[in-house]
């Protein structure tokens, strides 16, 4: 049983090594050639921690190979794994284009019975528009099924989370479908949740929409926290003591961002209004994680006044630690409004400047990237930390302090304990605490 993998993105990249990794007999394919020539070399075009060495041992293994002929992968192979990207349309639903694309591609490179498996995250009811696409479009009268099966790993950590899952959500309408995709699965016997397709599809907007209202509301709490002398850092650990409850995604911070939760949240509400299913719920959340980005604004303002000529430090661009995403990361908004108030940024971050780089142009006079986080504090007027990278937790404040021009903090991670940095004769604001 051969499987290719169509999209080797984030998602994509990583399933097909993983899978190698399993034993599987792998073909990586993109539309992007670079993405494809690089992976062939053993480099991924993403930082993820432990890919390279894993992508590196496949190769050599000789079970995973990486080709740019689509029509070639997709006639090879008997299971299809589709993980192209489904973003944000302009009414906030998923925009279905690449994953049309790619079905109507299958139709006509059809040669023998295949598994079409969406592992790309996909609005309730999509399996059924690829089937119908397939069936417009198939040149020769071949079987297929199509079968769901979400992706549920984090960045930062996806290597670890696909090859040591909490649970395998499988969704298929034949046996057929069925016993293939549990063989695939064989090693997650004890975590596969076998249901219909649309419960599949329906499963992993329903988790990322309850993760992301899990943030929101624990933002919310810090907001009601600045009001009063509650720390939100202990309030989530009071609340997260109840395991009904649980302790994970109650930090708070500057907001959820990445390329999922706020669009899948907005892409669940669209699905519940063209179902008549009202998801104000999740609206608010959307609004509650926007306004994220004002309150640390509102802070900044109260700590330097006036944002012309300020010279300001800023850690962590990506939008969590351990990757290079920038999607929809707060760092990029925040830094908008900096530029647009005319301060001088000095901006560090271990994996993402690159990215950053596309974004803000190293050229500008009002950008500079710095090669370690001691450089980026030097002379600033205050310093911001985005992103919470552990490498952040660990330097020496005290020279830190000696860099700048005002020992001014704004956290918008929490990554300090107050009473400790305020003791090195900071000044420190974080969210939702003293
Ligand atoms: P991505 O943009 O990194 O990867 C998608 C890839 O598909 C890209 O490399 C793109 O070039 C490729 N592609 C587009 N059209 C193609 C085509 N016709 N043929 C071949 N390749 C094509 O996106 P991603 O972050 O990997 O996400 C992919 C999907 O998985 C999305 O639906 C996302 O919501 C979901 N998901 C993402 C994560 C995550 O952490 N990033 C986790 C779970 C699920
Ligand atoms: C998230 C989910 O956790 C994955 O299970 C899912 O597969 C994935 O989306 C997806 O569908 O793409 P990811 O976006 O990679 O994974 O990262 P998370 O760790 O979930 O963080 C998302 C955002 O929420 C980050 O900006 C992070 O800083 C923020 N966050 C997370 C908080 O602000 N507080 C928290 O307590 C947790």
């Amino acid at each position: 049983m051969k499987i290719a993998i169509i999209g080797t993105g984030y998602v994509g990249l990583v399933t097909a090594v993983c899978f190698a990794d399993m034993g599987h007999t792998v073909v990586g394919t993109d539309v992007v050639p670079e993405k494809i020539d690089k992976a062939s070399r053993g480099i991924p075009h993403i930082y993820e921690p432990g890919l390279e060495e894993l992508l590196k041992k496949n190769l050599k293994k000789g079970n995973l190979t990486f080709i740019h002929d689509l029509d070639e992968a997709i006639r090879s192979s008997d299971v299809l794994f589709v993980s192209v990207n489904t973003p944000q349309w302009k009414d906030g639903s998923a925009d279905m284009v690449y994953v049309e694309g790619v079905a109507r591609r299958i139709a006509e490179n059809l040669n023998s019975y295949k598994v079409i498996v969406e592992k790309s995250t996909v609005p309730v009811k999509t399996s059924m528009w690829i089937k119908r696409t397939i069936d417009m479009h198939k040149k020769k009268d071949e079987e297929f099924d199509v079968a769901s099966n979400p992706e549920f790993l984090r960045e930062g950590s996806a290597v670890y989370d696909f090859l040591n899952p909490d649970r395998v959500v499988i969704g298929v309408e034949s046996e057929r479908a069925r016993d293939i995709l549990v063989k695939i699965y064989q090693k997650f016997k004890d975590r596969l949740l076998v249901t219909n397709i649309d419960t599949a599809e329906l499963i992993k907007h329903a988790s990322n929409s309850f993760l992301a209202l899990k943030i929101s509301y624990i933002n919310l709490i810090s907001e009601l926290c600045e009001k009063t002398e509650a720390d939100v850092e202990l309030v989530a650990r009071g609340m997260g003591l109840d395991p009904r409850i649980g302790g994970q995604f109650l930090k708070a911070g500057l907001g959820y961002g990445g390329s999922c939760f706020p669009k899948d949240i907005r892409a669940l509400t669209r699905i519940g209004e063209d179902l008549g299913v009202n998801f104000d719920l999740l609206k608010e959340s959307d609004k509650v994680n926007l306004r994220r980005i004002d309150v640390f604004m509102d802070k900044i303002k109260k700590a330097l006044w006036i944002m012309k000529d300020k010279i300001i430090a800023v850690w962590g661009l990506s939008f969590k630690p351990e990757t290079d995403d920038i999607r929809e990361a707060p760092s990029i908004k925040v830094i908008k409004r900096l530029l647009k108030g005319g301060a001088s940024l000095r901006l560090y971050d271990p994996k993402a400047m690159e990215n950053v780089k596309q974004v803000f142009p190293e050229k500008s006079s009002q950008v500079y990237y710095a090669k370690s986080p001691y450089e980026a504090a030097e002379k600033a007027n205050a310093l911001l930390i985005i992103t919470d990278w552990d490498e952040f937790k660990k330097l020496d404040m005290k020279k830190i302090k000696k860099l700048m021009a005002n020992p001014i903090i704004l956290d918008g991670r929490n990554i300090y304990e107050p009473s400790r940095i305020r003791e090195l004769g900071f000044e420190y604001y974080s969210i939702g605490r003293e």
